[in-house]
């Protein structure tokens, strides 16, 4: 646990941690400009500033309890898992940042409605489900701000899953990350709409964690991805401000791909789009040469998600019948975080 969450977490808590059943719902979010290497590794301090749109009700379920036995037990979409597995390892690592060393066998429960790690960011929703329901279980009292600053020890992109609509992760820059947050962009947009076209509902490969630890060591391309990065996101704030799709769009495209190119050169190459990703992208650039106006965006998985403006619907659908089409300002997405 690093030096500023120690101090967030102890500052809160009683002497005697009591443990009430508690559970909490986060979106997962979409980043819009990537958060791709870190200036911290341990903690999770990001090199650029990054935008997300959270997805509705998309997200984690998590729910924690005393364990009825004198054991820990991590459950995830219903099933027990092995407490050696990845899965349970990082949760069990992360619920110890709050029972320290005492002995609080605890009951942790997540359902996801998304696909688990296969790039639709469930570790962003996981984390910071995780955190408010912790929060919530040890009778802490902490900000949205504080909680995003804890999840990020679990994962970046939890930075941005504390809320719903835009969030920008400011990098920050202090050395004990203090000033490493999401904070929400107050904009609504209402008739911007994501579209995820599934391609593999399958475990990625690499974790994202040692891909762009892997792309930062050895892509030469890697050195002017930050600088490019930080300008994509200012550029992608002011788009969102002003509600202008048109800078938007490309601009979320140029910067995904432009973070799959760091890990294309990478020695050796790391590739998350498949053969299938790079169709569903062909199709969409043929569609776009013919007057379609939406625009891809990717993570550490092969999964394309688009994002256009409700008017383009209808025609995202004829091109991608199987897409799943999101609308992150709906009603029943705006419950409060
Ligand atoms: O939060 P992590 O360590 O899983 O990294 C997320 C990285 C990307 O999803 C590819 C980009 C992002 O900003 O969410």
């Amino acid at each position: 646990m690093t030096d500023a969450v120690r101090t967030l977490i102890s500052k809160a808590m009683a002497d005697v941690p009591d443990v009430q059943p508690a559970e909490a719902f986060a979106p997962s979010n979409i980043a819009l400009s990537k958060y791709w290497g870190k200036r911290d590794k341990a903690r999770n301090l990001p090199l650029n500033s990054s935008i997300s749109i959270s997805l509705g009700d998309l997200g984690s379920h998590t729910s924690v309890a005393l364990s009825p036995t004198d054991k820990d037990e991590v459950t995830l979409d219903g099933e027990t898992l092995d407490p050696d597995s990845a899965f349970a390892a990082r949760t069990l690592g992360f619920v110890d940042m709050f029972r320290g060393d005492k002995h609080l066998p605890l009951l942790v429960q997540t359902r996801n409605t998304i696909p688990t790690a296969a790039g639709l960011a469930s570790s962003a929703s996981g984390f910071a489900a995780l955190t408010q329901a912790l929060c919530a279980a040890f009778d802490l009292s902490l900000s949205g701000t504080d909680m995003s600053r804890i999840a990020r020890l679990g994962s970046g992109s939890a930075t941005r899953s504390l809320w719903h609509g835009f969030v920008k992760w400011s990098k920050g820059e202090a050395e004990d990350g203090s000033d490493s947050h999401g904070i929400k962009l107050d904009h609504r947009w209402d008739n911007l709409r994501i579209a995820i076209i599934p391609v593999d509902k399958g475990i990625k490969p690499q974790s994202s964690r040692d891909g762009m630890n892997h792309s930062a060591r050895t892509s030469p391309l890697f050195p002017t991805w930050p600088a490019q990065a930080e300008k994509d996101c200012a550029f992608i704030e002011t788009a969102i401000l002003e509600r202008n799709f048109d800078a938007l769009g490309p601009r979320v495209e140029a910067n995904a791909l432009a973070m799959h190119a760091t890990m294309i050169a990478a020695r050796p190459p790391l590739a998350y789009l498949t053969e299938k990703s790079w169709s569903v992208l062909a199709n969409l650039w043929n569609a776009r040469d013919n007057g379609l106006s939406a625009f891809a965006t990717m993570d550490a998985g092969p999964n394309v998600k688009l994002v256009f403006e409700e008017n383009s619907t209808s025609d995202v659908l004829s091109v991608f019948p199987e897409a799943q089409v999101i609308s992150p300002f709906s009603d029943h997405a705006q419950a409060p975080s």
